[in-house]
């Protein structure tokens, strides 16, 4: 497998809205990014990835943009994000922007043009559909609404949207479209920034025709349509290929088959992908299917593509939450899993607040709540007569505020997030859990990362290595090894709150090894052979290594 610079990479996801305020007004913005940039080099990470700060009437936390070359007035000024590019370039980082094309607002400038007639020049900037036997077009859900159509009184049609009514869909199929997307891309490029995370990219295109659904509840016909891969071929052509950036595609529903199509470096479309077997379709930790996901992902990628992984971002729930224990053993369970996302094949993604074991939220009402998502969801059910209080619960353990609340910096009133009121609350475990507590703590989940994070630098083994599962006979038990040139590394999870005892295969007693790493008490640091079996600790993780 060719060697490049962003396959050796970390990233760290930067939700600048919840990272720091440096003005008092609630919100975190772009200078904050910058006055806390010598804190996030600290951690040892390579690329930073931004969510969006362009001109938004901020419906879904800026992804709904109206103006993709300005920044918008919370997050500050270009100038600002200028001198926060060269100062993230200057400490030898790089950076990534969220490129959201599958949609706008409904307030960009394109929108309201197409929106203002039927013979605008723009009009077929997006989707518009006549009504069907006086009905929507098609039978078809958005992710945030009932409906993906909303009609427009002035022009009676009805416009499609994914998301939010307020997020009409850009019609992919217009060439002129394509090319002042293009155009957009290459002005963020020429700025210098590293490349993009791209938003929702395998909706891109949509089916011929928008027939109806069979069932209507699995939005999986929104995504991979016919067409898709022309679209990225071609943006490969006329944007990326003239760039050395790192494209990181949002792709969900997609399977290692489908996703070999976006990431075979063969067929030149994105570098790496997200895809959402786990945080969408693993509510909590299932090791079993957890193990099957990635040997499915390794065999369908295996020397191809790259994958990534990550088991939590601004949409998804504190993985220390959902797949740890953030109780009892919240920092063995958060080591536990950064040893295990550090180790397994692909990009590691750390998400703020994730090195020093942030949790989930619980608040006590809606109204604490500002996720469009849930909040849609909330009334949907509500209006269809369920009970409030029922509804509310069901919807805490996935909501997305729960990895949106702000960056806990200390234990101060705010966690130092913010002078002021922040725009959502804090959690209220940062006497707990904050950044300054971590960093004087040598034990901490922060210098945890910060020596993986390191470790990466030295051992390609973490990068390239063979992957082989060694643990398929035991429910709870995650032992693999990775394996590249003469080294070996065996990696050692127990996902679970007991002892746990694992027996090594013949091949691999006896060996003489070294503990690389471990996130309980190492005594026996040193050189050692392995036993027949060993004992694990509640949310044990070690590394040994051996040479051939
Ligand atoms: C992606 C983003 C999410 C957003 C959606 C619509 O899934 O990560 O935050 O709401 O796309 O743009
Ligand atoms: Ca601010």
């Amino acid at each position: 497998m060719n060697k490049a610079w962003w396959k050796e990479a970390v990233v760290y996801q930067v939700y600048w809205r919840s990272f720091y305020d440096s003005n008092g007004d609630g919100i975190g913005d772009l200078k904050g990014v910058i006055e806390k940039l010598d804190y996030i080099k600290k951690l040892g990470v390579d690329v930073i990835w931004l969510n969006p700060f362009y001109e938004s009437p901020d419906r879904d936390n800026g992804y709904d943009i109206s103006n993709y070359e300005a920044v918008m007035t919370q997050a500050g000024t270009m100038e600002t994000f200028d001198i926060l590019l060269e100062e993230i370039h200057r400490r030898d980082m790089k950076v990534i922007l969220d490129l959201v094309v599958n949609h706008t607002s409904d307030q960009h400038e394109w929108f309201l043009e197409s929106k203002s007639s039927k013979t605008n020049a723009k009009r077929d900037w997006y989707i518009w559909k006549d009504a069907k036997n006086g009905g929507k077009p098609n039978n078809w859900r958005s992710y945030f609404e009932p409906s993906p159509w909303t009609w427009d009184e002035a022009t009676e049609q009805y416009y499609f949207h994914s998301f939010a009514v307020e997020q009409p869909d850009l019609n992919w199929e217009n060439e002129e479209v394509r090319k002042e997307i293009y155009r957009m891309m290459r002005t963020w490029l020429d700025k210098g920034i590293d490349g993009f995370r791209m938003d929702v990219i395998n909706l891109l295109a949509k089916p011929e025709g928008f027939p109806d659904a069979e069932d209507p509840d699995h939005i999986s016909y929104l995504a991979d349509n016919p067409g898709i891969h022309d679209y990225l071929q071609e943006m490969n052509r006329e944007v990326l290929k003239d760039y050395d950036t790192m494209t990181v595609g949002e792709i969900p529903f997609v399977t290692p088959e489908t996703g070999l199509l976006y990431v075979d470096e063969n067929r030149h479309e994105l570098n790496t992908l997200f895809h959402f077997q786990v945080a969408d379709e693993m509510p909590v930790m299932d090791l079993p299917k957890y193990k099957a996901i990635q040997q499915a992902w390794y065999d369908g990628l295996h020397d191809r593509g790259w994958n990534s992984q990550f088991l939590n971002n601004h949409d998804h729930t504190r993985q220390v939450t959902r797949y740890g224990n953030d109780q009892e053993y919240r920092a063995e369970s958060a080591k536990l899993l950064a040893t295990m996302l550090h180790t397994l094949p692909g990009m590691p993604y750390v998400y703020q607040g994730e090195e020093i074991g942030m949790t989930g939220v619980r608040f006590d009402s809606i109204k604490d709540y500002e996720d469009i998502a849930m909040k849609n969801k909330y009334k949907e059910e509500v209006e269809k007569g369920r009970d409030p209080q029922e509804v509310f619960e069901s919807l805490l353990l996935l909501s997305r505020d729960n990895s949106r609340t702000p960056m806990q910096w200390d234990d101060g009133e705010q966690a130092g997030f913010t002078t002021g009121t922040p725009w959502i609350k804090v959690n209220p475990n940062k006497k707990e859990i904050n950044v300054k507590q971590a960093l004087k703590d040598p034990n901490s989940i922060f210098y945890y990362y910060q020596q993986l994070i390191a470790l990466r630098k030295e051992q390609p083994v973490m990068v390239y290595g063979d992957y082989e599962d060694l643990s398929r006979k035991y429910e709870t038990l995650y032992v693999y090894t990775r394996s590249y040139e003469k080294k070996t590394w065996l990696i050692l999870l127990n996902h679970s709150d007991k002892d746990q005892r694992y027996k090594f295969e013949e091949r691999c007693i006896g060996r003489p090894v070294h503990c690389v790493i471990g996130n309980y008490d190492r005594g026996e640091a040193g050189r050692m052979h392995l036993e027949p079996s060993i004992l694990l600790k509640p949310y044990e993780a070690r590394i040994y290594e051996w040479s051939e």
